[in-house]
């Protein structure tokens, strides 16, 4: 489906952004492994998530939906799954894919991962390797690159693994394979990626030592159900944030974000191109600290970006592009390599909708040079079935000449329902 964003005059507003991706797929993973029942508010019904949820629900796990953003799961304890009867279908989610591989990779039955067309075309290796060495037993097309995965569950032995990208779903399948083996597992990285999993299976009880560097988790854990609060996702937020900035004459309120400091690389970005943000009421409820966000409308300046800030922002890049296009002089995005395999390139994406856009943008291996400009013009672009990459061209459409038509914008139910509707409610007449 085609949607056509008109520029807007202003945005004002306070709002709420539905909740964080990375936390819910966790929450369901660690909450069917638990011994209990394990009650989760603040869920996010996106597809990615819905993936996650029918995949456990076809192991043998009760989830019970409780209104729209509610679930209660009857966990199973650590051997309690059941083999699944038919292929797993993980849809577009990396997540689901990645961290149910290394799960899987130590029970005591058959399974098969598959996903969409996209997700067929990703790296699974990066899993797969450090997990063989572990010895799973997992094949796949072209040597266990991509899905559909088959894994035949098996007694997997402690490892220790450099891994050479910072990646948290690589991190996170070892922690999962972990939970199953006699004796401990450890994750090098190269810097921090998100620390959820970490901060989580903790929280369910699991014996786990976080150092610079590294992470390492003692197996056979008893994980004990937990009450889980998933804050409002700063994924999400990051649209209305990079909105509110460069669209004139706006202010917004975004309430209960995750600004939990392994994702906030994007409000650090932002600040540092000189954008009006405030976080008000820093709280700390469940393990992951939350805050009220406030932006307004601000001049943005161009900077550099690389080095340990890229995991901390992974997921915003595309939508620091649109920022980039409208600031003042020049940003150059480096050691952004793992752009190149997400949902879709997402330098490649970016680069050949901005072009469409005005924009002066050229594209490196690793990242891309933007030269800012006043005001992009409107213009047709595509967004590759990619979910944030039709994110952030409905901000660019905000500031441009004229109308922003987006290609193919069913994509965004992935992470973000509603995000059509929440941006038109935040829309003021000029
Ligand atoms: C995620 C990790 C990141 C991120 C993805 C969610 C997670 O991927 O891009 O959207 O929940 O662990 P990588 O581990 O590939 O960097």
């Amino acid at each position: 489906m085609n949607r056509t964003i008109e520029p807007a005059a202003a945005l004002r507003g306070e709002i709420n952004v539905p909740g964080d991706k990375s936390i819910s797929h966790r929450s369901i993973m660690f909450g069917s492994l638990a011994e209990g029942t394990t009650c989760v508010s603040g869920f996010l019904t996106g597809e990615d998530n819905l993936a996650t949820l029918n995949a456990f629900a076809s192991m043998g796990v009760t989830i019970r939906r409780i209104g729209e953003t509610s679930l209660e799961i009857e966990g199973r304890g650590l051997d309690g799954l059941e083999e699944p009867s038919n292929v797993i279908d993980c849809g577009n989610s990396g997540t689901t894919m990645r961290l149910m591989t290394g799960l899987l990779a130590g029970q005591k039955f058959f399974s098969v991962l598959t996903g969409d067309q996209y997700l067929r075309r990703r790296p699974m290796k990066r899993v797969v390797g450090p997990l063989t060495q572990m010895g799973a037993r997992i094949t796949g097309r072209q040597g266990g690159e991509l899905a559909p995965l088959a894994i035949q569950g098996t007694e997997l032995q402690p490892t220790t693994y450099h891994s050479p990208v910072a990646s948290a779903q690589v991190k996170s399948a070892l922690l999962l394979a972990g939970l199953s083996v006699d004796g401990e597992t450890t994750v090098y990285e190269p810097s921090l990626s998100r620390d959820h999993s970490e901060r989580m299976l903790s929280w369910f009880g699991a014996d786990l030592k976080p150092f610079d560097g590294g992470v390492t988790i003692m197996g056979r854990p008893r994980l004990q159900a937990r009450e889980v609060q998933v804050p409002g996702d700063i994924s999400s937020a990051a649209f209305f944030m990079v909105a509110g900035l460069v669209t004139p004459d706006s202010e917004l309120l975004i309430r209960n974000v995750g600004v939990n400091p392994s994702r906030s690389g994007i409000i650090d970005i932002l600040q540092a191109m000189g954008g009006q943000i405030e976080l008000i009421d820093e709280r700390n409820p469940s393990g992951e600290p939350i805050a009220d966000i406030l932006v307004k409308s601000s001049r943005l300046q161009g900077i550099e970006i690389g080095g340990d800030l890229i995991p901390r922002a992974i997921d915003e890049f595309p939508v620091i592009s649109i920022a980039a296009a409208l600031a003042e002089g020049t940003t150059i995005i480096k050691d952004a390599r793992e752009l190149r395999v997400k949902e879709t390139d997402r330098i490649a994406a970016m680069v050949d909708g901005l072009t469409v856009l005005g924009a002066d943008v050229e594209a490196q291996e690793d990242g891309m040079i933007i030269n800012g400009c006043e005001q992009l013009q409107g213009g047709q672009v595509v967004s590759h079935g990619d979910h944030r990459i039709a994110m952030s061209f409905a901000v660019a459409a905000l500031n441009s000449s004229g109308p922003v038509t987006i290609e193919d914008t069913e994509c965004t139910e992935t992470s973000f329902p509603g995000f059509w509707e929440l941006l038109t409610s935040v829309r003021r007449a000029g």
